[in-house]
């Protein structure tokens, strides 16, 4: 959420800010702003409410060039989306861009007003601003501004600084939000997240909490909250450039969704040898009970997980929703792992999941895309998915990646506890291994898909409905129509339906049918001829073992032929392709929905 990204060196500065904000959008797309220090040392402001475009548009209208400067993306917390409340915000000695929630921002600026501060916006981050200008004021040292700074202000943040008598450097500092140093040929870099650098850099630092960065053109040094230096290595960053980048796709969205049998192999090839499970010892040792904390889509993956492993290997397993982890008051034990599932490894109500989770004496292990990313540093155990820079807002490839690491799972702790013979084992991976070519094939399809997703051209409503496997993947399938078409949807356990939802049934309102699993195949049936009398439109997702309800849909897709089993990532990738042709039917800017950003880095 807010994306921010900072250049000193030689290129220009604009249009190196403008690349990464570009490549940041997905944090937040309500208003943008830069801030850029010019030939002569003087600081132009430029920044707007709406699109990057927006700003795009004005710097081409009134250009500025320079040598070091500031950007931000903003996703609104504090003060409406507004030209006043962009960012960059400042003084006359200092810009900040900001990421995160200053919590003590009222107190802050009740106390600067008082010393004659007059504040131009809504926003939090102008309180810190002012702070640290009139810390600043009496010690004219940026490091020691910035730590009296950090000891005051109280929430999260992640800040980037330019001072206007330090003209070619940059300051950053974190506290509890996202943010990287990166070193390139022509000069230093701040940034939000991997892809606003890739372009530019290979080698990055990634900042602790309370650390505090100066960079120039030609390097950057570390220190910790007393001022003391740091000396941190880099971590090389191995995604391709295209990755991040549309490559001729109409949306990042179907240009991700392409990318899934490739995400598939990455991920399996990381952690299967020899056809069997190679968790890195994530698992080992005693694990009698599982603790999954995610959100949204993550969410999902972990109650596909929950089935699997409850079914396979009789262990049982709790999913939580991250951000009510710590209300539920979690009884944890010494011999149970906590799971935490994340694309971003940065959304802020998992990561507090991690560390109550800790603090209560648990084993973590990290199921996260993004290498170096806050939960994949604090968890005991990372392993790492490889989807690559998902950019999309409805995250995609990522999700089927992190069903992936729900099969090895189960599969490795069903070895390890005898409730899986080695021979089912090799045969679920090897159905996983196979997987990639039925993502292809289903996407091959897609032109079936379109048409069902002609469906909800006018519609206002709808349901997804499944039962057992099926039920996870109907939410996550009714969760993607959602949040990118704007259409109300419900995802319900097919039996649920007629304690109460089926009152909501009307003429022509789409629900979608998940019906994948054999042995539910009449139940579902009842259950799709239950609302089809009621007036619904049934649409169809099956398999071939379970087309013969395709007689009771107005519209059918038939998944590849694949284990039973696996069929939630069949079936995700459809629904994925379902909600992305509902939302371009629609008119939706698909990669960016509204009031949505990925990477939720407050809670
Ligand atoms: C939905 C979506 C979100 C995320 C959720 C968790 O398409 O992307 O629901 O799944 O915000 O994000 P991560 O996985 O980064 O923790």
């Amino acid at each position: 959420m807010c994306g921010i990204m900072g250049y000193t060196g030689k290129a220009d500065a604009t249009g190196r800010l403008l690349a990464g904000l570009r490549a940041l959008e997905y944090r937040g797309y309500d208003s943008a702003g830069v801030a850029v220090m010019d030939a002569e040392n003087r600081v132009r402001i430029v920044k707007t409410k709406g699109r990057l475009r927006a700003l795009e548009d004005r710097l081409e209208k009134c250009p500025v060039h320079g040598h070091c400067g500031i950007g931000h993306t903003r996703w609104a917390t504090h003060g409406a989306p507004s030209d006043a409340n962009a960012h960059p915000h400042g003084t006359d000695r200092l810009y900040v861009v900001h990421n995160g929630i200053i919590e003590n921002d009222r107190e802050l600026r009740a106390e600067l007003g008082a010393r004659g501060y007059a504040f131009q916006s809504q926003t939090d981050t102008e309180a810190a601003a002012c702070l640290l200008d009139s810390l600043y004021a009496g010690m004219e040292d940026p490091l020691a501004a910035l730590r009296a700074a950090v000891a005051r202000l109280r929430g999260s943040y992640a800040l980037g600084v330019i001072f206007l008598d330090h003209p070619e450097e940059i300051y950053a500092v974190r506290e509890g939000n996202p943010l990287i140093v990166a070193l390139g040929e022509d000069g230093g870099m701040i940034a939000s997240d991997i892809p606003a650098v890739l372009r530019f850099a290979r080698d990055c630092y990634v900042l602790e909490d309370g650390e505090i960065a100066r960079v120039r053109a030609d390097g950057a040094e570390f220190f910790d909250r007393d001022g003391r230096p740091v000396c941190k290595r880099p971590e090389r960053i191995e995604w391709s450039t295209e990755a991040a980048e549309r490559g001729g796709f109409a949306h990042f969205m179907l240009k991700e969704i392409h990318e899934e049998p490739l995400a598939v192999r990455q991920t399996l090839g990381r952690y299967v040898k020899d056809g069997l499970p190679d968790l890195r010892g994530a698992f080992d040792g005693e694990c009698e009970r599982l603790t999954m904390v995610a959100c949204g889509t993550a969410m999902h993956a972990a109650l596909v997980g929950k089935w699997l492993m409850e079914w396979l290997v009789r262990i049982p397993v709790e999913v939580c929703i991250a951000s009510e982890f710590r209300y539920n008051r979690p009884v944890l034990s010494p011999n149970q792992r906590v799971v935490a599932i994340s694309q971003s490894g940065e959304t802020a109500d998992t990561l507090a999941a991690v560390r109550l989770a800790k603090s209560l004496g648990a084993r973590t292990v990290g199921v996260v895309n993004v290498p170096g990313s806050s939960v994949a540093r604090e968890v005991d155990q990372a392993l790492i998915t490889c989807a690559g820079p998902e950019i999309s807002v409805a995250s995609t490839k990522a999700y089927t990646v992190q069903l992936m690491m729900m099969y090895l799972t189960a599969v490795q702790l069903g070895l390890a506890r005898g409730a899986l013979s080695r021979e089912r084992a090799r045969q679920i991976v090897a159905a996983l291994t196979a997987l990639p070519a039925a993502i292809e094939t289903a996407i091959a399809q897609s032109e079936r898909i379109q048409r069902m997703a002609a469906c909800f051209d006018d519609a206002e409503n709808c349901f997804f409905i499944g039962r057992g496997l099926d039920y996870p993947g109907a939410m996550e399938g009714s969760l993607k129509l959602k949040e990118i078409t704007y259409i109300h949807s419900e995802s319900y356990a097919a039996g649920e339906l007629k304690h109460g939802a089926i009152s909501l049934i009307t003429r022509g309102m789409p629900v979608v049918a998940l019906s994948t699993q054999e042995e539910l195949k009449e139940k579902m049936r009842s259950n799709m001829r239950e609302v089809a009398s009621r007036g619904a439109r049934v649409l169809l997702l099956a398999t071939p073992q379970t087309a013969e309800l395709a007689g009771d849909a107005e519209e059918a897709f038939i998944l590849p032929d694949t284990d039973a089993l696996l069929t939630p990532a069949t079936a995700a990738v459809a629904m994925q392709l379902l909600a992305y042709y509902a939302a371009v039917r629609r008119g939706c800017d698909v990669d960016k929905p509204r009031n949505l950003a990925k990477s939720v880095t407050v809670e």
